[in-house]
């Protein structure tokens, strides 16, 4: 079945392992995130949050050594994806979730022509009017400033790393599927081509009515292109809600030391402080209590023994002790 408008996605509950030396270690700890019906949602966050993790699970296309140990991933049309498997799972990625996976420059096939990889895509997925085909990722691949016909005639090799990632864009787009998730899809670019590019998915998308996820690492990048943004942090969502919202009057203490850290956001050259610490990994995600504390400079109590629920209060959600309840921090004065 293909989807004629913008499916909404609801994951939830979702816990996604991979197997180390020290065990099956979860990059995702119960993650619960909707992106609703025909918006664009930002996911940020350090290094290391579990971002990809988290956009692999959107296609059930987390590889050994990770898993998804429990949760689900309901996208409209499709159901729960989780459960997909095989030639029904095939059939869904690309023609109804359109995707550019992180470094995506290096996975076209070195030796087909990107046309021939194209009609090879088009083909897998049924579509009868081919040369429709090859003329919307011809005009795509112009909207992104390249000269289609001579992308089509290419190969990879031929291609520089930011040609490569419009490449990929384009893959994710021309076959019309309503949900597309991007992963770091113009890190190849300069700041400027960047920026260009993102405006133009931007209009992809609402010219053709799609649901979309970009992942950044980039907090400017996701001010210009999102409707909402999720922040993560040692496989959470520490906070999600408007991207106005999140950014113009953050909550949680992360998202708050993150948008300090950006003179063009904070609006204050002088006062752009990097956030201070380091980002938990896989090993040192603490097993209890949540997972920012070591960096927290809002820590209580509770913080060491519980992990804090997602708390959702006028459209925006908080996974925070100290958010919306009465606390008595001791603050430093560089955070008030
Ligand atoms: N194949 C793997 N094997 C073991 N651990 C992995 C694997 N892939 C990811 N991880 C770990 O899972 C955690 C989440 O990784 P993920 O790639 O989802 O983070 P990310 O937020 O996308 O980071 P980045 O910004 O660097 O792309 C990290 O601690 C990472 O080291
Ligand atoms: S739960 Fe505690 S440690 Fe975690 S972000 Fe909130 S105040 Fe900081
Ligand atoms: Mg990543």
């Amino acid at each position: 079945m293909t989807r004629t408008s913008a499916p909404g996605v609801r994951v939830k509950d979702l816990t996604v392992v991979y197997k180390t030396p020290a065990g099956e270690l979860p990059a995702l700890g119960g993650v619960s995130l909707s992106l609703a019906p025909g918006t664009i949602t930002g996911i940020v966050g350090e290094s290391g949050s579990g971002k990809s993790t988290l956009a692999l699970s959107l296609l059930n296309a987390v590889q050994p050594p990770g898993r998804i140990k429990e949760g689900s991933v309901e996208i409209d049309g499709l159901g729960n994806v989780v459960e997909l498997t095989g030639e029904e799972l095939r059939r869904a990625r690309g023609r109804q979730v359109g995707y550019v996976f992180q470094a995506a420059q290096n996975s076209l096939n070195p030796l087909k022509t990107v046309g021939k990889q194209l009609l090879d895509l088009g083909r897998s997925h049924d579509f009868d009017d081919l040369p429709a085909l090859l003329k919307d990722a011809r005009a795509l691949l112009g909207r992104m400033g390249l000269d289609g016909g001579r992308v089509l005639d290419s190969y990879q090799h031929e291609l520089s790393g930011g040609m490569r990632q419009r490449v990929g864009i384009m893959f994710a787009l021309v076959l019309n599927a309503h949900l597309v998730v991007l992963d770091e899809p113009t890190t190849a670019l300069d700041m400027i081509t960047q920026a260009a590019i993102l405006k133009i998915v931007r209009d992809v998308h609402h010219e053709r009515g799609l649901t979309t996820l970009i992942i950044t690492h980039d907090m400017g990048v996701a001010a210009e292109v999102t409707d909402s943004l999720a922040v993560m942090y040692g496989g959470r969502v520490v906070e999600h809600g408007p991207t106005t919202e999140v950014l113009g009057s953050p909550r949680h203490p992360y998202t708050k030391g993150l948008i300090r850290a950006i003179p063009r956001l904070s609006g204050d050259i002088d006062e752009a402080r990097a956030l201070p610490g380091r980002p938990p990994t896989l090993g040192t995600i603490p097993k209890q209590g949540c997972v920012f504390r070591e960096r927290c400079p809002m820590r209580i109590a509770v913080c060491d023994t519980v992990d804090p629920e997602p708390v959702t209060r006028d459209a925006r959600t908080v996974a925070c002790h100290a958010v919306g309840r009465p606390a008595t921090p001791i603050v430093p004065k560089e955070y008030v």
